[in-house]
């Protein structure tokens, strides 16, 4: 570590962590600006937004930002803040509309950001007002299969190279058919958390059978599988990787089983079986038959705070968190695998979810910690795994030696520092990509 550098926060030789930056306000303010002002941040998907002119209002960091689609289908991110007096000028959830007019003195703004009408432009402005340079601040917005990002940093790399070779095993979960993906929701709550205990928690595969255990075995006996024992866990052959700040676990699995995902159960497993064959010959198509056959995405985080699929961790100040969770369902899936899908998200990662209100509980308490004057002098010890990862023939990424390992949430809190020391995205760093994207699937989709 430089000693140079304002933040050094987690020590790569000792795994111990400074626990203040869960809820000390000068590191959140930072993070605002250092993290959640460059990054690609998830703002929400393509089918939130299907028909032109149609708009879904969304966040990035604690930013208000207005996701459109102008008449001719480009995608926007817009500062929800009326360059006037800074009203917003969307106050609803999502709609349609070719124009946003603001409720305050009634400047009018095209879905693409630019001013369109100031009344008294001449009674009042003298035609003095350059409205060219006071349209809706607008990000940079790219999509991943549909899924769509936005950043404010324009000297921001792609969204691909940001991605990385992370895209390598997101892609079997957001890229396997030739329709794209369909979100349902948001469902969104608050809690009393810091965003950061969330994002590293889905690589922690250490918790479940204690924290779960109650759910894991409602879980087992009611669909069989995945068993979730001390015992299973160590003995797994799932791993973890991690590339450019995003947390990976997977299974690598050659049994012609679909991945695990909650809503199947002992009345529902034929059915997603029965759907895993009719498209294997599609999703081998799309990622080339050893993504397809045997990579299986697990539980994994997009940095900085995209989690568990399309579901975003919003931070609402230093010690509170407002979730935003969609379920993401194959478009062209059959009526009764999102039913299953929807229910079974909603049932254990909803608000009132089963293996959610066991998380949250950690959570909870991992933040208050940190406002404990005494606590907080003690790191957190996150030296399990240490020296146990590196690069691996088959899988891209550094990928750890073991499922149960605290490798990703080590390098996640590496990543985290080098956004909050770095001037600007130049002195970022980003793995090259190097993996093989077999298949037809693309950053499109
Ligand atoms: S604040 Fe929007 S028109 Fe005045
Ligand atoms: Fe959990």
């Amino acid at each position: 570590m430089d000693a140079n550098q304002k933040y050094a926060v987690i020590d790569p030789t000792t795994g111990k962590l400074d626990r203040r930056i869960f809820s000390d306000a000068a590191v959140y303010d930072d993070e605002m600006e250092k993290v959640f002002g460059r990054a690609w941040l998830m703002i929400g998907h393509e089918s939130l937004v299907p028909a032109p002119d149609d708009f879904f209002h969304t966040y990035m960091g604690e930013d208000p930002v207005i996701l459109t689609r102008d008449g001719q289908g480009r995608l926007h991110g817009l500062l929800n803040t009326c360059r006037h007096r800074g009203n917003r000028v969307v106050r609803c959830d999502d709609g349609n509309a070719k124009r946003f007019m603001c409720s305050y003195h009634g400047w009018t703004y095209r879905n693409d950001g630019a001013l369109e009408y100031v009344p008294g432009e001449a009674e009042a402005y003298y035609d003095a007002l350059d409205k060219s340079s006071l349209g809706l601040v607008e990000a940079r917005v790219e999509t991943y299969a549909g899924v769509v990002f936005a950043t404010w940093a324009k000297d921001a790399p792609s969204l691909e190279a940001y991605l990385g070779d992370a895209r390598w095993y997101l892609d079997t979960v957001f890229n396997r058919r030739d329709g794209g993906m369909q979100a349902l929701g948001p469902m969104k709550w608050l809690e009393p958390v810091n965003w950061k205990t969330l994002v590293d928690n889905c690589s922690d595969n250490y918790h479940v059978p204690t924290s779960h255990l109650s759910s894991a075995r409602v879980q087992t006996r009611y669909i069989g599988r995945p068993p979730l024992s001390h015992e299973d866990q160590f003995a797994s052959p799932n791993q973890h990787a991690f590339v450019n700040g995003h947390s990976i676990t997977f299974r690598d699995a050659d049994d012609n089983v679909p991945r695990f995902v909650h809503g199947m159960s002992k009345d529902t497993m034929r059915l997603f079986q029965q759907y895993h064959e009719a498209t294997m010959p599609e999703v081998e198509r799309r990622l080339g038959a050893f993504r397809a056959r045997r990579v299986q995405l697990g539980n994994h985080s997009i940095f900085p705070n995209g989690i568990l699929g399309l579901r975003m961790a919003l931070p609402r100040g230093p010690l509170k968190t407002e979730f935003w969770h969609f379920v993401l369902v194959d478009r062209d899936a059959p009526d009764e695998i999102k039913r299953a899908l929807r229910i079974g998200s909603q049932a254990n990662n909803g608000a009132a979810g089963m293996f959610e209100q066991d998380d949250v509980d950690n959570w909870r308490q991992v933040t208050l910690a940190s406002m404990s004057r005494l606590g907080r002098q003690h790191p957190q010890d996150l030296s399990m795994g240490l020296g146990h990862a590196g690069p691996h023939p088959d899988y891209p990424g550094l990928v750890s030696e073991r499922y149960i390992s605290e490798n990703n949430q080590r390098l996640f809190y590496r990543r985290w520092e080098e956004f909050m020391n770095a001037a600007s995205w130049a002195h970022i760093p980003l793995d090259p990509i190097t993996a093989r994207f077999d298949g037809t699937a693309t950053m499109r989709g």
